[in-house]
């Protein structure tokens, strides 16, 4: 049991975000074994409610990197000059994940449940309340997806300042209608 703890604690102290990664891919086991591991995390309403996409081509990663540049340049429009030259460099943090080869983006739904308990019965309320649900669940699937790439000697970072352009990365993505990116996760060999 001991043991246990200690090597949760190692896996814990020694994970930290990732932001530069080697050029070169990684194998697709690596990806099936963290998937995997995220497939074990908690989720409100069901695990059939979200799923994980695995992102390698380069031309779609730019699509999104352009969604989100041009995202960032229309929020700066209302700001005074100050506002906006600190804002786009805020941005700067929502970009790197162009240099991973492996994008992890788990999506979600709103559950089944809901939906029809919210076509009867609208109050953004309680369609905030689902959303809400989603998103934490969203962030334990993201939190063992960080620790499974810690485990594999892998780096990560979860991002979800990208997500300023979720609705493009959802079409750029291809995702059904009605499912949303919750994170964006670039893995790959941390470059130090
Ligand atoms: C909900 C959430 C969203 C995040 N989004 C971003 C992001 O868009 N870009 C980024 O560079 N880091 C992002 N991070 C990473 C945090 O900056 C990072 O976890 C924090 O600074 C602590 O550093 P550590 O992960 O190295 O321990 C995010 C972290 C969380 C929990």
């Amino acid at each position: 049991m001991e043991s246990t703890f200690l090597n949760l604690e190692k896996l814990c102290k020694s994970r930290s975000s990732c932001r530069r990664f080697k050029p070169g891919n990684i194998p697709e086991s690596a990806i099936e074994k963290i998937i995997t591991i995220a497939k074990l995390s908690p989720y409100a309403g069901g695990r059939k409610n979200w799923d994980i996409l695995a992102i390698t081509d380069k031309t779609l990663k730019q699509s999104m990197a352009n969604a989100i540049e041009e995202k960032i340049e229309s929020a700066t429009r209302d700001m005074d000059k100050a506002e906006a030259a600190m804002f786009r460099d805020y941005g700067k943090n929502f970009l790197f994940f162009t240099q991973a080869p492996v994008l992890l983006v788990p999506y979600f739904r709103i559950s089944p449940v809901m939906q029809a308990l919210l076509r009867q019965n609208v109050t953004n309320e309680l369609l905030q309340w689902e959303r809400d649900n989603s998103v934490k669940s969203i962030s334990c699937v993201s939190m063992l997806v960080l620790l499974a790439a810690e485990s594999l000697g892998l780096g990560a970072c979860y991002m979800t300042g990208p997500l300023i352009a979720k609705e493009e990365i959802g079409k750029i993505l291809a995702l059904p209608p009605g499912k949303e990116p919750g994170a964006i996760i670039p893995v790959g060999y941390p470059d130090k």
